[in-house]
């Protein structure tokens, strides 16, 4: 299968992009490519000017059309997750899903929210409410983004880059992960609001080569995701028949045969168009494809990596510095006293140490300890409620992963934006029963945590 790749060395000269390597096309039904292809119109742009017209169309279906009909049978983030299970085959459900062992952080990742209840104000006019939310001297349209997602491209076509479209179009920060199969330079020059995620190479020559080409292609805010010194042990991938590399057999077959829509949509056109993939962004050169018994031993070196890794980083990124995957609160201090620009309280979706605490727990400590900078949250959100929870508690931002995913994977970008939009409507809906007009006014008042009883 390697034999097919025909997809050109990452270069990090990003005006070198040509559209070809930049085609990008949604999944949608009735909908052309041409529409839906801002990846190669706005691939020609200089770094000077805006990278996304966020007046373009994305090709909306017509109403009526089998993908809109599907839409619009989603009535929350949650129900992406059924249409997805459906959707992919189990293996590619299966990562996306996962969590580590016992699954215990991941199920407290929700359960938390329980513990808290509103206590909302009447009478109040919130017929002008708003809930565009201030970070880093840009003023979002909802106080949420989507958190970066490895291997995205396997389960939506160009999903990296659906993924960015959806979120410049809403106007909400999308963050790329470094473990993506689309080269960092086209998400750069698809939009120019897009955040960069690094996970760290092993040495100092790569980290200083990467952050380098990370600045070259034009991104701002880059976030350096620090719980993973180890891989997390991912049984249920085992389980699911999902594997880096993935290693073509039997049942993967299998599970390409009865899940058509993604083998011929995603999983084919992807290496028809662009070859089979390749991890592109965990150094400056490109890294393995993902069919590849070297994948694993390309992860497998960061046990070493230590605050002055990070230190090294501040001193040589001029853009704004963020770190991911902080649960203590002497952590987020060592971050701040590092000179980091903001920080995410995370437990990576209960993706890693199974049994870590939920970041909504440790999120006052951390804010009170480090107040001076933004501290967003990830991990379980689903729901508006959710979002204002966090923001009660002192975060700024919250960002959101799985169900960001599977919207990619079952309605490419406008799956996204549908997912985007019943967020964003949820948050408004529930500012307004709140009596808030404002997302500053989500303060701790407006919450009661109710007492433990395990
Ligand atoms: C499929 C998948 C891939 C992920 N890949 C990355 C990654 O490459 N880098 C990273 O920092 N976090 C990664 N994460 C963690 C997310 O950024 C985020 O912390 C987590 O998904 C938030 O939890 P939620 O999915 O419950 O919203 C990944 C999560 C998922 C679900």
């Amino acid at each position: 299968m390697t034999g097919i790749c025909c997809v050109p060395e990452a270069n990090p000269v990003r005006n070198e992009l040509s559209p070809a390597s930049t085609g990008f096309v949604n999944e949608g039904v009735g909908m052309s490519e041409r529409d839906l292809s801002l990846g190669t119109a706005t691939s020609q742009r200089s770094a000077a000017t805006p990278k996304v017209d966020p007046t373009a169309t994305l090709g909306r279906p017509k109403t009526g059309t089998r993908l809109s009909r599907r839409l619009n049978a989603l009535l929350c983030l949650q129900d992406f997750e059924a249409a997805a299970r459906r959707h992919l085959p189990r293996p590619i459900f299966g990562y996306i899903f996962g969590a580590a062992e016992d699954n215990v952080s991941v199920s407290e990742n929700r359960r938390v929210f329980d513990r808290y209840r509103f206590v909302p104000r009447v009478l109040v006019d919130v017929s002008k409410r708003s809930q565009q939310t201030r970070l880093f001297g840009k003023t979002y349209d909802a106080p949420f983004g989507i958190a970066p997602m490895g291997i995205s491209a396997l389960s939506a076509y160009r999903g990296d880059l659906v993924l960015a479209q959806a979120a410049a179009q809403s106007n909400i920060p999308m963050i790329m992960s470094g473990s993506s199969l689309i080269r960092l330079e086209e998400v750069a020059q698809l939009s120019a609001d897009a955040w960069f995620q690094a996970y760290l190479p092993g040495d100092e020559a790569d980290i200083v080569a990467l952050i380098k080409r990370v600045e070259q292609a034009g991104f701002e805010n880059l976030v350096i995701t620090v719980d993973t010194p180890v891989p997390g042990n991912r049984e249920n991938n085992v389980r699911a028949g999902f594997s880096t590399p993935l290693r073509p057999n039997l049942r993967l077959a299998l599970d390409g045969i009865t899940h058509p829509r993604w083998m011929f949509g995603t999983f084919l056109r992807t290496l028809l168009r662009h070859g089979v993939p390749h991890f592109e962004n965990n150094y400056a050169r490109r890294g393995a494809p993902i069919i590849s018994p070297t994948v694993e031993r390309d992860f497998a070196s960061r046990g070493h990596l230590n605050w002055q890794h990070l230190a090294l980083i501040r001193r040589i990124w001029p853009g704004r510095l963020i770190v991911k995957g902080i649960l203590d609160k002497d952590d987020a201090r060592l971050a701040c006293e590092i000179g980091v620009d903001g920080l995410i309280v995370s437990n990576h979706g209960g993706r890693q140490l199974d049994g870590a605490v939920t970041p909504l727990d440790v999120l006052p400590g951390i804010v009170e300890a480090c107040g001076s900078i933004p501290v967003m949250v990830d991990s379980g959100f689903r729901r508006g409620t959710d979002v204002l929870k966090a923001l009660a508690l002192g975060a700024r931002f919250v960002f959101i992963g799985r169900p960001f995913g599977y919207a990619a994977a079952v309605g490419g970008a406008e799956g996204v934006n549908h997912a985007i939009n019943l967020l964003k409507e949820e948050v408004s809906r529930d500012m307004g029963m709140l009596g808030i007009c404002s997302v500053d006014e989500m303060t701790a008042q407006r919450m009661q945590c109710l007492p433990r009883c395990d």
